[in-house]
């Protein structure tokens, strides 16, 4: 059996229920979103292990707003691994989400590994590139050591690495300018742990795809507003909003873009 996950990234939301963002209701879409999700739940068409939100939980950092996604996550909670992004503010996450929201000076917030079989089992590693006050990501030195040492351990365990900032370039000069800086030794580490078969990212609220030596990067689609792909600057894209599935099976693995219908 596949070990489904749900990506959902770029959640934008704000503390004003009505507050939109280049046009969009960052809550509305959400609660359309999730209504998408567990509507194809209860249908039996998805079943997801766990659910990981990579980033920019919301857009004015708010305690409200966080507290406003939480809601939103319902019954999902339990099984969310959240990452934040640069639209997030750690010490208020952490005050909303407690435990499951990344620490202040930790290198990376969360390592686990799915499904319930040791041959199936996958290894699910979320890495923390929120600088603070900044749109651009990075990864310190002790965050790279950690992950060393991490896929040293695991070396047997086909591993997928979520993030909020893409490690590569993306053709749009305004988002390439905020991705993650200096990104040669966390691709130098993951071209040498031939086990990482997945980097996963937002922040760049739209649907990429590339090779990063033996793994694929993904990078998805926003819960709410999207961009178009290769601008010079920022242009909204009138896609609906989307988010990711990933099926892991044994040593092999599939992905798919979902969006809202229109
Ligand atoms: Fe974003
Ligand atoms: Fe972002």
């Amino acid at each position: 059996m596949p070990i489904e996950i749900l990506q959902l990234s770029d959640l934008h939301v704000m503390a004003d229920p009505h507050a939109r963002l280049k046009g969009v209701c960052t809550r509305e879409t959400l609660t359309a979103v999730l209504r998408h999700v567990n509507e194809g739940v209860a249908a039996g068409r998805w079943n997801f292990d766990t659910v990981v939100i990579t980033g920019d939980f919301t857009h004015d950092e708010t305690p409200a707003a966080y507290e406003a996604v939480k809601e939103l996550l319902g019954d999902w909670l339990p099984r969310c691994r959240i990452i934040p992004g640069n639209h997030d503010d750690r010490r208020v996450m952490r005050s909303v989400f407690g435990e499951q929201a990344p620490r202040e000076g930790a290198p990376i917030n969360f390592s686990c590994v799915t499904g319930v079989n040791e041959a199936d089992a996958w290894r699910l590693i979320g890495l923390d590139t929120h600088v603070p006050g900044e749109l651009y990501g990075e990864l310190p030195a002790s965050q790279l050591q950690w992950l060393a040492e991490e896929l040293e351990t695991h070396a047997a365990e086909p591993t997928l690495l979520f993030m909020h900032h893409p490690p590569v370039l993306i053709g749009s000069p305004w988002i390439d300018g905020i991705a993650l800086r200096e990104p040669a030794a966390f691709l130098n580490l993951i071209g040498r742990h031939s086990q990482v078969r997945i980097v996963a990212t937002g922040h760049v609220h739209q649907e990429f795809t590339t090779s990063l030596g033996g793994a694929a990067l993904f990078c998805t689609p926003s819960t709410g507003v999207q961009f178009l792909p290769r601008q010079e600057t920022l242009v909204c894209d009138a896609a609906p909003p989307g988010f990711r599935i990933f099926r892991l099976d044994g040593n092999t693995f599939e992905t798919e873009v979902v969006r809202l219908p229109q």
